[in-house]
């Protein structure tokens, strides 16, 4: 449970001091951003469980714990249709805002973490939204969410793991879409040519299209340019073929 809530805004000056100290505390213990130190922990699950027990209930501690829904799933929804009777998923759920967006158009939300305290935090802001949150790895999901899903969302987990677990990552989302339902990603950008020091590290084209070995077609694809967000970003539309 989370020790001290704390209120955090994006545009408060003390909050930002608080994100970039948090930041600084958390690169320093990432074994991603040591010379090999990846090898430690190549899912990197002992870094996000840090994350989550040293937040002590402050969100600028947790670097993604923004307080609301990401901008280009807000927008998303509101350009479409309603998710009504539709069962959804949200990969990585975090403190849950995400989630509580989905749930607000209808749809019915399982949102799951590999981190329970993440889970518990989003239970906690959330109690009453109807919302199932639960831990669970996605490397080693329940059986029973195997195309279980008409609406999959995915946004900054992908980004987060290392290039060696990216395909083993992709097909396990794939394996929660339904034949017929549809997976939403939304993820920073890069060029193939474009090295990148992460993490985080940026998806290419090439990774989005990587969903059609496990049935998952683009329907959609956006390059949204760094103006409309402070950073390129990729928002996709996949859709598993209906069997
Ligand atoms: C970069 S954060 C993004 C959180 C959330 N999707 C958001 O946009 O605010 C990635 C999240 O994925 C979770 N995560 C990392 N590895 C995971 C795994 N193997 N299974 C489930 N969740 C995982 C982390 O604990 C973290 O909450």
């Amino acid at each position: 449970m989370p020790e001290k809530p704390q209120h955090f805004d994006p545009l408060d000056p003390a909050s930002k001091e608080r994100r970039a100290a948090a930041r600084k505390r958390l690169d320093a213990i990432d074994p991603a951003k040591q010379p090999g130190g990846a090898l430690d922990d190549p899912y990197r699950r002992d870094w996000f469980e840090a994350v989550y027990a040293l937040a002590e209930g402050d969100p600028a501690n947790v670097p993604w714990g923004n307080m609301v829904a990401h901008p280009l799933l807000r927008d998303w929804l509101a350009r479409n249709p309603r998710l009504d009777g539709l069962r959804a998923l949200d990969i990585g759920c975090g403190l849950g805002d995400n989630a509580a967006a989905l749930v607000g158009q209808g749809a019915e939300v399982t949102g799951f973490d590999l981190v329970l305290r993440a889970v518990e935090w989003a239970r906690e802001r959330f109690p009453d939204s109807g919302i199932e949150f639960c831990a669970a790895d996605l490397f080693d999901p329940p059986e029973s969410w195997f195309e279980a899903f008409d609406f999959v969302h995915e946004t900054y987990t992908l980004q987060a793991l290392p290039a060696e677990i990216l395909d083993s990552a992709q097909k396990a989302i794939a394996s929660f879409v339904k034949p017929g339902g549809r997976l939403l990603l939304i993820a920073r950008a890069r060029d193939e040519a474009q090295e990148f020091d992460g993490p985080p590290w940026p998806l290419t084209r090439k990774n989005i299209e990587a969903f059609a070995a496990y049935g998952l077609d683009i329907e959609k694809l956006e390059d949204v340019p760094r103006t409309v967000t402070p950073n390129r970003h990729w928002r996709a539309l996949l859709r598993k073929s209906a069997a």
